[in-house]
């Protein structure tokens, strides 16, 4: 495996601005941003409500090009892409996590985890789409549970088929928006360590959450503020 510090970083921002026009009025959401994430690292995201956190996921999410700056992903810059090209980087090379889960409804969690797979290209992963669901609803300790649908199952549950399904296409990158919003504490322990395991596995995680005890199980702090990274730093024992 590779240590995080060698090699291509997974994320890297320079001097990103963007600015939002309304007429003649400017917002600047962000006001030139740099960082690098190198692979395995466990990042989370902090800072007031409209301080540009999710302008910045969108970025990094590659939803949304800077208005100047650039963003990098596994050294591709994002600017350079055609939409075609950046919804093709969107579903090889990132999982996304979100508060409401986003399941289908009246789907299984095995197809909802496959989901990703059949807009995949690569016609050796579609056959193996079924294998390789399983082993990701396994993975996140779903085994006896593929066959539910999500009303069958818990929040927690939930939550874990939409990391399983974020990482069936084996990707670079899993970004995740306020991941535990909707459960309760003893369940955000549950995936904020379900999160842990896998950056230790080499997976690479960037979360945005209000709570500093949810902050407090990744490795890194990025604290932004007025459009400005105000804090980049290490978290050691938990510590924000
Ligand atoms: N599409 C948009 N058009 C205009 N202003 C926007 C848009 N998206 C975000 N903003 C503004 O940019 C700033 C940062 O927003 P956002 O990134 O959503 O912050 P956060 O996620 O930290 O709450 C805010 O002032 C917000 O109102
Ligand atoms: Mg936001």
């Amino acid at each position: 495996m590779t240590t995080p510090s060698a090699g291509t970083p997974v994320v890297s921002a320079r001097d990103l601005v963007k600015t939002y026009q309304l007429g003649d009025f400017a917002v600047h959401a962000l006001r030139g941003v740099s960082f690098d994430i190198m692979p395995g690292e466990f990042v989370a995201i902090m800072g007031p409500s409209g301080s540009g956190k999710s302008t910045l996921m969108n970025m990094i999410g590659a939803l949304d090009t800077p208005t100047s700056g650039d963003l990098a992903i596994n050294g591709v810059s994002i600017g350079t892409l055609d939409s075609d090209s950046l919804a093709e980087l969107r579903n090889r090379t990132l999982g996304f996590v979100f508060q409401q889960f986003n399941l289908l409804a009246r789907t299984t969690a095995l197809d909802n985890v496959k989901l990703p797979l059949t807009y995949c290209r690569d016609p050796q992963k579609q056959a193996q789409a079924n294998d390789r669901a399983a082993a990701r609803l396994r993975e996140v300790g779903l085994a006896e549970r593929m066959d539910h649908v999500p009303s069958q199952l818990s929040g927690g549950q939930q939550q874990r088929v939409a990391i399983a399904r974020a990482l069936v296409n084996d990707p670079s990158l899993i970004l995740a928006d306020e991941p535990t919003g909707a459960l309760d504490s003893e369940t955000t322990v549950e995936i904020m360590n379900l999160f842990r395991r896998l950056t230790e596995q080499g997976m690479t995680v960037v979360l945005v959450t209000h709570e500093a005890d949810v902050a407090g199980y990744a490795r890194r702090l990025l604290r932004v503020r007025d459009g400005r990274l105000v804090e980049d730093r290490p978290i050691i024992g938990g510590a924000i």
